[in-house]
């Protein structure tokens, strides 16, 4: 019975791979099971046939299937269209979804690239025992194999510190290169007593020991902390890193790779003295540009620098008479350190007088107008370039006369803020972006998701403010219903992108 099973499976594998006309198995949920356990390694790509980036993979995915046949690495292919079972089943949600196989129980994400030689060494990578077993041969040039390595010299009997680094290497294999020695001479040589860990990296000290107790959690920040340089790089592969680091980041941006390295090097003392307290990282400047608007720096001058609070987003850029050099920037962040530097925030001037039908909000005023407790305040965060938010205005400014006109004119307040000119509190999605801070609840805002009318408005005001201040409307300008703000009917952040052609810089 068993036995039979298997030569199935290897029938079925092998007629997938055959009928396919390409180095890609095309499977079904006839065939994918007895596949995956017919090959120890596979990666598997999930897709759509109308998916542009699938189709955009499918000569690369070709190219590293062909390349990978003779280290007999297996790449296969489900069609989601075709198989929604199984796709469900592995928790396809979005396409092409890539997941390396080691059998049915062991499945984890692809993390490269999508391009035929990434796809190459990773799978290399992958195909490679968690932990090479090295000896005083080679060991040297395992050191060098990667941009950083791991190395344990753990007993031939040590079966727990074994096990737990298999158990990190297995975690992090994808990140870094691992291997591990038992031979007593080999570690004497090194320096090390067992158990123990050296990491090996190509630049800044070079090495880094670990000699504490061997436990998954300590070891994996280990790694993780001596893996990060001293002065890293932003772009689009560490960005999210950084800003999920818990601490802030100091960007240098400069626009050649000779003036990111000369400032890497002249502030690498003061990274080395904020190590684990403050990130630093250089970012090049003609790609990424862009990027120091959202830290108030210009765009058009270049060495620059700036702190960012990844927690709070506060933004603490500096001066831009300032040069960006050794001196200045060990002040600055002595001076951030001690709390003794404001965060910049961008803001219009505060208006002299409030004349127009609505109160004109910005961030240097944000706080004073709309977190007044006594009073309900609707704010609309716009955009001058947003179409709604044009069509939105008068409608928008004749709410605001109605209640300045009203019973309620110390009590309601109708106010507007252009977000893309003031640093907001708010995480603002779409434009426009309507919101109530009734009085007495100032944390407990309420969006407006409504038809864009005067009397949806009011409405909205009546049931969720304090003071459930109505005001009537006159017939007048209300006849044609807005359309509902649904996010069709929003202008998008990403919308305006798609819109302003960013041939010069990249998004991170
Ligand atoms: C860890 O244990 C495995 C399995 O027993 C063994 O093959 C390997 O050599 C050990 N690793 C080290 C560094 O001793």
């Amino acid at each position: 019975m068993h036995q039979k099973r298997v030569a199935a499976g290897i029938i079925a594998a092998f007629a997938a791979v055959a009928t396919a006309e390409s180095d890609v198995a095309s499977l079904t949920k006839d065939t994918f099971k007895d596949f995956v356990k017919a090959n120890n390694l596979i990666l598997a790509e999930f897709f759509a046939p109308w998916c542009g980036h699938c189709k955009a993979l499918a000569p690369e995915y070709e190219e590293a299937a062909t390349s990978l046949k003779e280290k007999n690495i297996k790449l296969a292919k489900v069609d989601c269209t075709e198989e929604a079972d199984l796709c469900q089943e592995f928790g396809v949600e979005g396409y092409p979804t890539l997941k390396v196989f080691r059998g049915l129980e062991d499945v984890k994400p692809y993390n490269g690239q999508r391009k035929a030689d990434a796809i190459h060494s990773y799978m290399v990578k992958q195909s490679l025992p968690a932990v090479s077993l090295l000896t005083k041969d080679t060991l040297e040039d395992f050191k060098t194999a990667d941009k950083v390595v791991l190395v344990a010299y753990i007993a031939t009997d040590d079966k727990a510190s074994n096990e737990t680094f298999s158990k990190v290497a297995e975690t992090l294999r994808d990140d870094y290169l691992f291997g591990g020695v038992n031979d007593a001479a080999v570690a004497e040589a090194e320096g090390v007593k067992f158990p123990s860990i050296v990491l090996y990296k190509t630049f800044d000290e070079g090495k880094n020991k670990f000699e504490s107790k061997f436990e998954v959690e300590a070891i994996t920040e280990f790694a993780k902390t001596s893996a990060t340089p001293l002065v890293g790089e932003v772009g689009p592969e560490t960005y999210a890193g950084y800003m999920s680091a818990g601490i802030p980041l100091a960007y240098i941006f400069a626009e050649t790779q000779e003036e990111r390295d000369a400032l890497s090097k002249a502030l690498k003392p003061v990274a080395e003295k904020h190590k684990g307290k403050i990130n630093f990282a250089t970012i090049d400047a003609k790609q990424f540009g862009a990027h120091a608007a959202n830290l108030n720096l210009k765009t058009d001058k270049f060495p620059s620098f700036a702190i960012q609070d990844t927690v709070k987003n506060l933004k603490f850029p500096l001066h831009h008479d300032l040069e960006v050099a050794h001196d200045t920037i060990h002040d600055f962040v002595k001076r951030y350190v001690a709390g003794e530097i404001e965060p910049s925030i961008k803001s219009e001037p505060i208006p002299e007088k409030q004349d127009g039908p609505v109160t004109v909000v910005v961030a240097k005023n944000y706080d004073q107008v709309v977190l007044d407790d006594k009073k309900d305040v609707l704010i609309e965060f716009y955009a001058p370039w947003c179409g709604h938010c044009k069509a939105l205005a008068p409608k928008y400014d004749q709410l605001g006369s109605l209640y300045a006109e009203s019973e309620f004119k110390d009590k309601v307040v109708i106010a507007k803020v252009d977000a893309t000119a003031n640093d907001v509190p708010d995480e603002i999605a779409g434009f426009p972006t309507i919101k109530l801070f009734p009085a007495g609840a100032k944390d407990a805002p309420v969006t407006y998701s409504g038809a864009r009318t005067v009397e949806d408005l009011v409405q909205f005001i009546k049931e969720n403010g304090k003071y459930k201040a109505s005001v009537s409307v006159k017939e007048e300008g209300t006849e044609e219903a807005a359309p509902a703000a649904t996010e069709e009917a929003k202008d998008t952040k990403e919308a305006k992108e798609a819109k302003e052609e960013k041939e010069e810089h990249d998004e991170l």
